[in-house]
Order: C-alpha cells, then structure tokens, then sequence
C-alpha cells in the first residue's frame, strides 16, 4: 500500500525525534520516498546526516540551502506528495500549525500542502491536557487532518498515556490502512444529513434541538476520504462548522419540510444515505408573519407533523441502495431502536444515548451501538471522527463492489 507513496516527514524539536529514524526505516522498506523537513529545534534532538543518509535525500530545514542558496519551494513539496507525516510534532508546532504562524520551513510547507496530513502529537500530560493544546488539535482535526495518538479514544474524558508519540509501527499501520481505503468508496455517492432542523414560530422564535452537525460532518469526511461523491445536507449548524474536502457538495437547509425536498430528489441517484440529522418531527401549524407579542395570557402553539425523512426513503430504496438511520435515545434505547431500524426500513441503525456521559449532542466524542437485524455491535467512548470510521467501515461492507 506504501509502494511509490511520497512521503513528507516532517520532524520537530521533541525527545521523541529519534524515533523519526524507525519511521523513515519501515517507510523506505515498503517501497515509500521519504523527504524530510525538519525545524530548527527538531535540529537539537537529532541531526540532518543521520536523516539524509536514511532517506537518500538532502534533509529541508531554510527556506535557501546554506550550501548554494538554492531555494526551497514548499509549494511544490505541497503537490509532490501523496502524504505529509508530523512525527513527533511538539505543542508549539500543533499551536503554529492550528494558527497558521508559518515561521519555519513546516510551517509553510503543511500550509501548502494538497494531501492528507497526519500528525503524531508528543509531550508531556501537563501539556497535552491544557486546554490551548486540546484546542489546537480540535482545530486541526476540524480542517480535516489525521491526529495520531497511542489508542483509540482521542479526545475522550480520560487523559491517562496520552501525550507521548505512538509507537513507529503503528504510526506507520495508520498510513498503510489510510492508503488502503482511500479509493474503497471510489465512484459512490453518498446523501448524509447533518444538523438540526428550525421550525419556524414566527420571524424571530423558532422550534430546534442541541444538534451541532459534528458527528454528520465526521461523516461526510470519511466518505470523502475513502473516495465517494457526498451530499451534505445540513440543517443550521454554527459557522465553525466548514467542509474542506473537494468531494463534499453541501446544501444548506433550514426546515424538516426543505430537508425532506432535498434528500427526495437526491436519493434515488444515490447508493447509499445516513441518515444523522436531529430532524424535528413537529412544526407550527401556522407560522405568524409579525412577531408575536406578549399578552399576558397563555399562548398556544398548535404543532403538525413534519414528513419523515427516513421512513420516506425506506420506502422508495430500490435493490442494491442502502440506508442507515441514527436513534437518539433517553430511555429504552435498544427496543426503541430495532422497532425504528423495522420501520424505517434501514440496513443499520446507530444508536446513542443521552445517558452515556460524552455521547449524543455537541460533544467531540460519542458512544454508539450499531445494531441491524442479526445483532448488535457495542463500541467504546471515542470521538465522532473515529466513531464515523466505524460507521463507514460497517457501511462499506454492505455496498456492492463494481
Ligand atoms: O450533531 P451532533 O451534535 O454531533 O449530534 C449528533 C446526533 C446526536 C444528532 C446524532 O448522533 C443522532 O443521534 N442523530 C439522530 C437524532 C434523531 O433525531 O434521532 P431520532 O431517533 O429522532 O430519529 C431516527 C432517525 O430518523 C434518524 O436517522 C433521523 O435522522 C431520522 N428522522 C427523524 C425524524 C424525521 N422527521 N425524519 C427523519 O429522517
């Protein structure tokens, strides 16, 4: 899967930097180029002789060689490689890199860069866990960068062994496993909901829920990276949230009614939808023009049912489609979910429930158990961008191969 990658290494200053020598090792072994990019404190832990002699390339540290002057075009490093690698990457490159300070040659070079990033944070405890630190990697894993940590859990509530750079082996399993899929969903198209819906009371007041649109938009993602055409339609969801990769198309909804429309006209040319939006099922039955004044008395707002999107498309699936639902539930969670996974008609249903600390609305992280009409699969507290791998995972198996 490494053979004939190109890779950029991209090394800072962290007792952690030798480890860069096992990485460069088993990347050259299975048939990657490696070019490594070091800063200027990266230089302390380790020297550029050592790194040039593993990869069989000058090593890149000035913006100008200091041989010859030559110039060093991060630009076109930035479009060379298939993949740029931060390992180990310290807290004042994550934070330079998540503000986009470009005051070395990384710096600048992970701004230009085309492909995918992945980036192997190591520090102490005290370090990590402050909350500019878990900002940062909040902020770069939203532009859609790959963190690398030791475990699955990256950003879950416990913070024990965290800090210190995953193991070069595993490191390197992730590259291998991220260039294995990356063409899996090639050619799919796939229709997400994301988000809340708004159902309007008059011009200022409106009906909604919690629903961010993280764990819709960690979809999106992970469909795209893996190769497939996504539709995103998105309820109002807050302006932090940004899709970055080409392959989404996202169309910007407000009500039950407007999602319904969007998701109708887009499925039957689609081979798969999930189905992640917290759609309202109840609007105002009518909706006042002016905004409604206070009187006084008791105001009452008679409420509709709102089409059901889901139930809708179950019902129009054709051989060979997919379509997977989400359940969000306070109570009864399983029994609620299968009699929704049976009248909904889905392949799978997602369940999370409110009673899992760190699962369901807002959160980074979720808890989720994916149930069809075999079983039942039970996963661990993990944040919504590993929650959507599995999600995909469990989908990719159920799409027909060309
Ligand atoms: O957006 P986040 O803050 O990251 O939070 C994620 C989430 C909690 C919103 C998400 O993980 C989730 O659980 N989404 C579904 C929430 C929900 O509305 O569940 P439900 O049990 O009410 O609906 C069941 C299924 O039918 C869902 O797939 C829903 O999208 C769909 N539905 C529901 C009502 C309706 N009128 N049309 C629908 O399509």
């Amino acid at each position: 899967m490494l053979q004939g990658k190109k890779i950029v290494l991209g090394i800072t200053g962290s007792i952690a930097a030798y480890k860069s020598c096992l990485i460069i090792r088993q990347l050259i072994k299975k048939g990657a180029e490696v070019q490594v990019v070091i800063t200027p404190a990266g230089k302390e832990f380790i020297t550029p002789i050592t790194l040039s002699a593993l990869t069989s390339k000058p090593v890149i540290s000035e913006f100008f060689s200091q041989r010859d002057g030559t110039w060093h075009s991060h630009v076109d490093l930035g479009l060379w490689a298939d993949a740029m690698l931060i390992a180990p990457a310290t807290a004042s490159t994550i934070g330079k890199m998540a503000n986009g300070v470009a005051d070395n040659m990384l710096i600048t070079t992970y701004l230009s860069m085309k492909a995918p990033v992945f980036i192997a944070p190591a520090m102490d405890l005290d370090m990590y866990a402050h909350p500019s630190t878990q900002q940062n990697l909040k902020t770069l894993q939203s532009y859609g960068n790959h963190i690398i940590e030791p475990g699955t859990g990256f950003l879950a509530s416990k913070l024990e062994g965290k800090g210190r750079m995953e193991e070069p082996e595993n490191i390197v399993a992730v590259l291998e496993k991220f260039f294995s899929q990356q063409e899996s969903m090639k050619g799919k198209k796939i229709l997400i909901t994301a988000g809340p819906t708004y159902e309007k009371i008059d011009p200022v007041r409106f009906i909604g829920n919690y629903s961010s649109g993280k764990m819709g938009f960690a979809l999106a993602n992970e469909c795209a990276q893996r190769g497939a055409q996504v539709e995103l339609v998105c309820g109002p969801v807050s302006s932090s949230m940004q899709v970055h990769h080409p392959n989404i198309h996202r169309i910007d909804v407000e009500s039950a009614q407007e999602m319904y429309e969007a998701c109708k006209e887009r499925y039957p040319s689609m081979d798969s939808a999930i189905l992640c939006a917290a759609v309202a099922d109840y609007a105002p039955e009518t909706r006042a023009d002016q905004k409604i004044k206070r009187t006084g008395d008791d105001l009452v707002i008679r409420l509709k049912p709102n089409p059901d999107i889901a139930a809708s498309l179950g019902q129009i699936k054709k051989e060979g489609q997919t379509l997977v639902g989400f359940a969000l539930e306070t109570n009864d969670e399983e029994s609620n979910a299968q009699a929704k996974l049976k009248k909904k008609n889905f392949d799978f249903i997602v369940l999370n429930s409110l009673k899992d600390k760190g699962a369901g609305f807002q959160t980074d992280t979720n808890k989720i158990t994916i149930i069809t009409a075999e079983g039942k699969k039970d996963y661990p507290l993990k944040s919504k961008v590993e929650v959507a791998k599995d999600i995909v995972d469990e989908l990719s198996a159920l799409i027909p191969k060309p």
